[in-house]
């Protein structure tokens, strides 16, 4: 510490006990657990996807003639560009299912309620971007599934009534895919959806610590004793092994199960089977069960209640006098998102 520290004294005159307590918040006990300090899982993760994706981003080539050929350097003649892209993909996977974790124990705990019906809103937009982030990524490999993807995207796109066109339009950057598509995919991917997500995430957090994390009460919870304990360094050491463990567990579905590659995008042959990721699998169902617009139409309508659910929740709570009503629809909810993702994985 001494000279060094003595050299920043004189110039920033803050000392890091002064910084932890200026920082510092009561944590409720219940954040002890990991799977109630969900949230932080999503955080740490994005953090692993903007390292690995810096790293990706020195030696990926976003264009048609050659994306695919890059991604291939990056995984058989890059110094260790198979674990780093393979790390990418799983932090990406794994970012999906704790921000669907983080979602359901906000849900089931009824932590949207008055009031964070605006820290919730700010949730559904980063779950959309989480998804997007995951969609354009792998849009990016120039495969066949990333090509046929798209495609398939962009017409889904065109069905939307009076927009539809002019949002495929600007996806693909002209009326098919053509040689402008992949770098705006590429943009979406590592600059404006990233972005995005920063701002998002700074005023999810800022928001959390205006109103502080809700408080639950658990029937086994001692009535006596402090009900709270310190960010630092308690919770910051929580953290710090849920980051620990996620680092061994991306390591080893590296090692385990790493990235590989499909065959060269094709324009001229449509693959038999188009399917898209897991994370897609029940909105994939539904455009098989109803005709194009239907389908884009109800899913449009779905998310929008999603989006403001605190607030019908609060409606039909005032309406009934039952609280509990919204522990049935989360139920309902769950049990037909994990139905649809077993049915369209086994077929
Ligand atoms: C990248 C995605 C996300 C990150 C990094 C994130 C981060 C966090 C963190 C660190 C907390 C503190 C409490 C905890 O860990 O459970 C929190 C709470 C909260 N999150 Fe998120 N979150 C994300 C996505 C979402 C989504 C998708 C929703 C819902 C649609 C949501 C809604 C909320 C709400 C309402 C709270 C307050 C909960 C309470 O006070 O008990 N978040 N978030």
């Amino acid at each position: 510490m001494g000279v060094i520290g003595n050299w920043f004294k004189e110039r920033l005159p803050v000392s890091g006990v002064e910084l932890a307590e200026l920082t510092n918040e009561p944590v409720p006990n219940h954040m002890r657990r990991w799977w109630w300090c969900l949230g932080g899982t999503p955080a740490y993760l994005f953090v692993v996807q903007i390292v690995t994706g810096i790293l990706l981003a020195m030696y990926y080539q976003p264009a048609p003639e050659t994306a695919f050929e890059s991604v291939e350097r990056i995984t058989n003649e890059v110094n260790f560009g198979w674990y780093i892209r393979s790390v990418h993909k799983w932090a990406a996977t794994l970012m999906i299912a704790a921000v669907v974790l983080h979602q359901m124990r906000v849900y089931f705990t009824a932590a949207y309620r008055k009031p964070r019906e605006i820290n919730w809103m700010i949730g559904m937009c980063l779950l959309l971007c989480t998804l997007l982030l995951g969609f354009t990524g792998y849009s990016l490999v120039f495969e066949q599934l990333s090509y046929w993807g798209v495609t398939v995207a962009s017409n889904i796109c065109d069905t939307v009534p009076v927009v539809g066109g002019t949002i495929k339009q600007m996806l693909l950057g002209g009326e098919s895919y053509n040689e402008n598509t992949i770098s705006r995919f590429f943009i979406l991917h590592a600059a404006v959806l990233p972005t995005l997500m920063v701002m998002l995430i700074a005023l999810h957090i800022a928001i959390l610590r205006l109103q502080g994390i809700s408080e639950l009460q658990f029937e086994d919870e001692p009535e006596e004793g402090p009900k709270h304990f310190d960010f630092f360094p308690d919770h910051l050491y929580t953290e710090l092994i849920v980051g620990l463990v996620l680092m061994i567990l991306l390591s080893t579905l590296a090692t385990l199960y790493p990235a590989g590659i499909g065959t060269h995008a094709d324009p001229l042959t449509t693959p038999e089977h188009i399917k898209p990721e897991w994370f897609f699998y029940p909105s994939f169902l539904w455009l098989k069960w109803f005709p194009g617009t239907v389908a884009v139409l109800s899913s449009g309508f779905i998310v929008f209640v999603m989006f403001i659910w605190p607030f019908i929740d609060a409606m039909i709570v005032k309406a009934t006098k039952y609280k509990d009503f919204y522990v049935w629809v989360g139920i309902a909810g769950v049990l037909m998102l994990v139905g649809m993702t077993l049915w369209e994985a086994l077929h």
